[in-house]
């Protein structure tokens, strides 16, 4: 069983704040006794009164967040000491950084998944202090690390990811209700990234089906299996980069027609929506027979890791103020290269994404 539910509502709209903020007060005290069935009760009592408001949120589902470092070496060499002259603390992993994002671009994130330990403790409570709304499943197994090191002289960025570790099948189906009671309050659930081990390779689906029945956007972006499984389920969007497209039909696409090709084949399986991110490389976007080409803005990179999710989180922000799939895209291509312009994963400034975005050209290809 799942040690109980850190539930708290810190970032909506001003309205909704209003009449969260007792709920707010009341999930903190909560957050640090879970296990306190009365204060569960009246902390769920309590939400019941906003569960009327109009739909508002986005709920960003990730079953792996981490603590992130990034560590800035003058030049880093294997099998020796080296020693970092700037290192960062933050919080990341692949729902996270959409989360973040989406509360840069003004929009309201209600952030869930699993944590553990004090590193799981840690990104709620950087959650809250950005006001961004959270209600994760509280798992044993601790929150894993990752650090990124950024080699200055030779321009390289590499990636120590710690897996996680794996969950129960009761967490899984205690995410399941966490999800199941948020959606009606929603516009989009987007799913972010690996699903930590103990749960179903169908459990994207299931969350698609469920976010289709409460109509509203289902958008996932992963990758293999859990996304083949989810196709059938028929999501709004999916967004993979090309090389997770390549893994997902199981061949390389070595150019924008096999890309192209590849897309249609799943959107045969079920994709509503097929966005296809490059890097610096062009984006493919495709709905029906609708094909968009947009082109990524020059910029200086300083670490364009979580810059796919960054992607994610503006192409659904502006899908929800009504964009078309194409301008959407061109809003997502603005966000992922300001998320590039600084060092932590996810961390974007909304200046950087309007000026931006009119430097992103974007093509009508069919
Ligand atoms: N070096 C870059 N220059 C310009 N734009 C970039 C660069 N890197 C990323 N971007 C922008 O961000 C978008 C997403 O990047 P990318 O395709 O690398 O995502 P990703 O591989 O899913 O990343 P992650 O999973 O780490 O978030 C690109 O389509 C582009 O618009
Ligand atoms: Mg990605």
């Amino acid at each position: 069983m799942p040690r109980g539910f850190l539930l708290s509502f810190a970032g909506l709209g001003k309205a909704l704040f209003e009449q969260f903020s007792q709920v707010d007060d009341l999930g903190r005290t909560m957050g640090t006794n879970p296990s306190n069935g009365d204060h569960e009760k009246r902390v769920y009592n309590r939400s019941q009164s906003i569960f009327n408001a109009a739909p508002s949120m986005i709920l960003c589902l990730g079953t792996t967040p981490a603590l992130q470092r990034v560590m800035f070496f003058r030049q880093l060499r294997l099998d020796a000491v080296n020693r970092a002259h700037r290192t960062l603390e933050g919080i990341a992993g692949k729902s996270i950084n959409v989360a973040k994002v989406l509360k840069a671009l003004g929009a309201a994130p209600l952030a869930t998944g699993f944590l553990g330990g004090v590193g799981g403790e840690q990104i709620q409570r950087v959650l809250e202090s950005r006001g961004v709304a959270v209600d994760f499943v509280s798992v044993a197994a601790p929150t894993r690390e990752c650090v990124t090191v950024i080699d200055e002289l030779d321009r390289t960025i590499t990636e120590l990811v710690q897996e996680s570790a794996a969950v129960d099948v009761a967490d899984y189906e205690s995410l399941q209700n966490v999800i199941a009671r948020h959606l009606p309050q929603c516009l989009a659930l987007v799913m972010s990234g690996t699903l930590a081990p103990g749960g179903k390779v169908d459990f994207y689906a299931a969350c698609v089906k469920s976010a289709r029945t409460a109509g509203i956007m289902a958008v996932v972006d992963a990758q293999g299996p859990p996304l083949l499984e989810a196709l059938a389920a028929g999501p709004t969007l999916i967004k993979p980069n090309r090389s997770e497209l390549a893994a997902t039909v199981g061949r390389a696409l070595a150019d924008e027609a096999a890309l192209v090709k590849a897309m249609h084949e799943v959107q045969e399986r079920g994709a509503e929506r097929v966005v296809v991110t490059g890097g610096a490389e062009p984006t493919l976007a495709l709905e029906g027979e609708k094909l968009w080409r947009i082109s990524s803005p020059r910029i200086t990179a300083v670490n364009p890791i979580g810059s796919g999710d960054s992607f994610t989180a503006g192409l659904v922000w502006r899908l929800l103020r009504g964009d078309d799939l194409g301008e959407a895209a061109r809003w997502g291509a603005a966000a992922g290269a300001a998320n590039a312009l600084s060092p932590m994963p996810g961390e974007l400034e909304l200046k950087d994404v309007n000026r931006l975005a009119g430097e992103v050209l974007k093509e009508r290809l069919g």
